[in-house]
């Protein structure tokens, strides 16, 4: 057996899961808001190019997971690489490491925007280009076509001159995966990005997100609490509550045994 089989063997990796480098690897990683504990002993090796689902209940620190990605919140222990760069488990170190966070886009959990709030379409996807160290700066030609681009990726290129808040939440969903995409990342954290969602567009909106990760090969994590909907799309899947208390195969029976003690037998 090569190498290359028994390290994807230790990781639990399906036959069909990508063959990358690790893009962020986690160690140990503690993570406590007060003396209350949110994250205990995380292990975990996302690989480059891979869709990565987590599921777990209300609590069960999957948000927190990203935000420590996002350094946005300091780890009590453990460290974390990502893109290459070392993280450590104090606050100063975030600030640091500001450098890969231009590399991740995010969309989070909740949003609500204001009915009233005075943005286009266009204006929310193109903050989109603006780096994260920079307040004010120009937007080139390239810009504006790479904005369309995502509007166009995300079907909602006739809505570019709507004021935001005049969009139903899954269309305002949509732009925000757009606005994400303009950054162009190399990884891409959807915080249940289909909740909000009626059926129909929920599945249209995982659809998409499977074709973007097949054609530009983006590195994909994704949490969501319907494991139907992450089954479609998710090479790898983590059961979280707290620590990890599952990683493999989404379609492997264990996973709903699992996920049927943990959110039924509690
Ligand atoms: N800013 C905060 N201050 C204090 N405690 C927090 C804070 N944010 C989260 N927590 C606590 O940390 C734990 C994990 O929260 P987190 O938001 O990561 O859970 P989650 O898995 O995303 O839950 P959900 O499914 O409800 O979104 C919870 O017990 C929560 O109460
Ligand atoms: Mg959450």
């Amino acid at each position: 057996m090569i190498m290359d089989d028994i390290s994807r063997q230790v990781a639990n990796l399906p036959d069909h899961a990508p063959r990358g480098n690790p893009i962020i690897t986690m160690k140990n990683v503690v993570v406590a808001y007060g003396d209350q504990v949110a994250l205990w002993n995380i292990n975990l090796d996302i690989l480059e190019g891979e869709y990565l689902g987590i599921i777990g209940p209300n609590g069960s620190g999957k948000t927190t997971l990203f935000k420590v990605i996002l350094g946005l919140k300091a780890m009590n222990n453990g460290s974390i690489q990502i893109l290459g760069q070392s993280l450590h488990g104090d606050a100063g170190n975030l600030l640091k490491g500001a450098s890969w966070k231009d590399k991740i886009a995010y969309v989070p959990q909740r949003f609500t925007i204001d009915r009233n709030f005075p943005a286009r379409v266009w204006d929310i996807v193109r903050m989109g280009r603006a780096p994260s160290h920079k307040v004010f700066s120009r937007f080139t030609r390239e810009d504006k076509e790479q904005v369309m681009r995502c509007l166009e990726v995300v079907g909602m290129e006739n809505f570019s001159n709507r004021p935001i808040g005049h969009l139903s939440g899954g269309q305002q969903q949509k732009v925000l995966i757009a606005k994400a995409l303009a950054k162009e990342p190399d990884i891409l954290l959807l915080d249940e990005p289909t909740s909000a969602l009626d059926f129909k567009i929920a599945q249209d909106l995982i659809d998409l997100l499977g074709r973007l990760h097949e054609k530009e090969k983006l590195t994909i994590i994704e949490i969501n609490h319907n494991l139907r909907l992450l089954r479609d799309n998710c090479e790898r899947l983590v059961i979280l509550n707290k620590t990890i208390e599952w990683i493999g195969d989404p379609n492997d029976p264990k996973a709903d045994e699992k996920i049927n003690e943990i959110f039924f037998h509690q």
